[in-house]
């Protein structure tokens, strides 16, 4: 019977590569995509339902996923115990972002099913939206737009939006890993020095291996959080959102910062106090920040839209054409290759062996 012994049920484990009869195997995405999922999946897999919105996404709580095999999902769907177990044949969740905080992994890791992330591909384009959000907030270009727009603008004056200029000053970059490193290279190029501080790097969730150092020699240091909170100029974030980064930018790390500081989040809302941000800068206690993520997008706490020096983005640090391709891509790819018995080369937890297709191969 097709299918019969070759579905990927949980109990089963899976089948060898190659031999695999994948009739009756379905993988669902809650998001149209920017790639044809449907035509790579069944090309790959031939007899694979695929199922994928015509356009948006649909909210994962309205997704029917009682028979799906695979899952392609976005930040925004919360993937727990009680998700998993309305999917009891789940094999593998494509989580399109780098950030998986979105995702209960133990529970996903207790199921059997494997988490795979979209590492690398929007490292650039994070690590220039993150650029952009500095000099912008610098150069007060947010107050500048909308004195235009509002046509306020009276002309040319001598003392008119007066910035910073950051050549010369100190970055503080908070986890330095893909995207801080690579933000730490825009920095050195404008002529900035670099220090950072990694709050995971002895915890548990510790990167496995180090990515490439920027290469500069003599202009990145990196020193104890607080230490960097009180000596950069301007500080952007780049960790996980863990319990241990939770609320990291607080208060007191506030009170820190130097007057003239700037401080930049584009990597989750839950990293940063925000009611400790707003009284910051009502208090000018800071020069302005600049924000990507927020702690209940699309929620903007109480009075952050009050404050004129704080640029705000809707979170677009990887909204490029190119990354959202690839990322999408390495979605499909991920995909695949857990139906197929592969292991997913981003895969994000430790699966219990036994549910682990590619020990079985033998
Ligand atoms: C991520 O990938 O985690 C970003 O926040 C969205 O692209």
């Amino acid at each position: 019977m097709p299918g019969a012994a070759t579905k990927f049920d949980r109990s089963r484990g899976f089948s060898l590569r190659g031999v695999v009869n994948t009739a009756g195997v379905k993988v669902v995405s809650t998001s149209a995509l920017p790639i044809d999922l449907a035509g790579q999946v069944t090309a790959a897999l031939p007899g694979t339902v695929v199922d994928v919105p015509a356009s948006g996404h649909v909210p994962i709580d309205r997704v029917d996923l009682a028979d799906a095999d695979a899952l392609v999902c976005l930040l925004l769907d919360r993937i727990d115990a009680a998700l998993l177990a309305r999917a009891p044949r789940l094999r593998v969740i494509a989580n399109c972002a780098v950030g998986y905080d979105n995702v209960d992994l133990a529970a996903a890791t207790a199921a059997g099913v494997c988490i795979t992330n979209t590492p690398d591909v929007l490292t650039e384009a994070t690590a220039e939206l993150a650029f952009t959000l500095l000099l912008a907030c610098a150069r007060r270009l947010g107050e500048g737009e909308r004195m235009i727009r509002a046509g306020a603008w009276t002309g040319w004056a001598l003392d008119q939006l007066l910035g910073l200029g950051m050549a010369g000053k100190t970055l503080g970059v908070i986890g330095y890993g893909r995207i801080g490193r690579a933000l730490a290279r825009r920095a050195l190029g404008f002529g900035m020095n670099v220090i950072y501080a990694d709050p995971l790097a002895n915890g548990e969730d510790a990167k496995p291996a180090a990515p490439e150092p920027s290469g500069e020699k003599g202009r990145e240091r990196p020193l104890e959080i607080d230490e960097v909170f009180a000596t950069a100029d301007a500080i952007s974030l780049h960790c996980p959102l863990t319990p241990q980064t939770h609320h990291l930018v607080n208060a007191e790390r506030l009170a820190l910062m130097k007057p003239t500081a700037i401080l930049v989040n584009t990597a989750r809302g839950g990293c940063v106090d925000e009611p400790a941000l707003v009284q910051a800068l009502r208090d000018g206690r800071i020069f302005g920040a600049a924000l990507d993520v927020y702690p209940r997008e699309p929620e903007i706490a109480p009075g952050l839209l009050d404050c004129p020096r704080l640029v705000l983005a809707p979170h677009i640090g990887s909204a490029t054409t190119e990354a959202r391709t690839a990322m999408a891509q390495l979605c499909a790819d991920a995909v695949i290759q857990v139906l197929r018995g592969d292991r997913p080369p981003n895969l994000v937890n430790h699966v219990t062996p036994q549910w682990k297709p590619w020990n079985r191969r033998s």
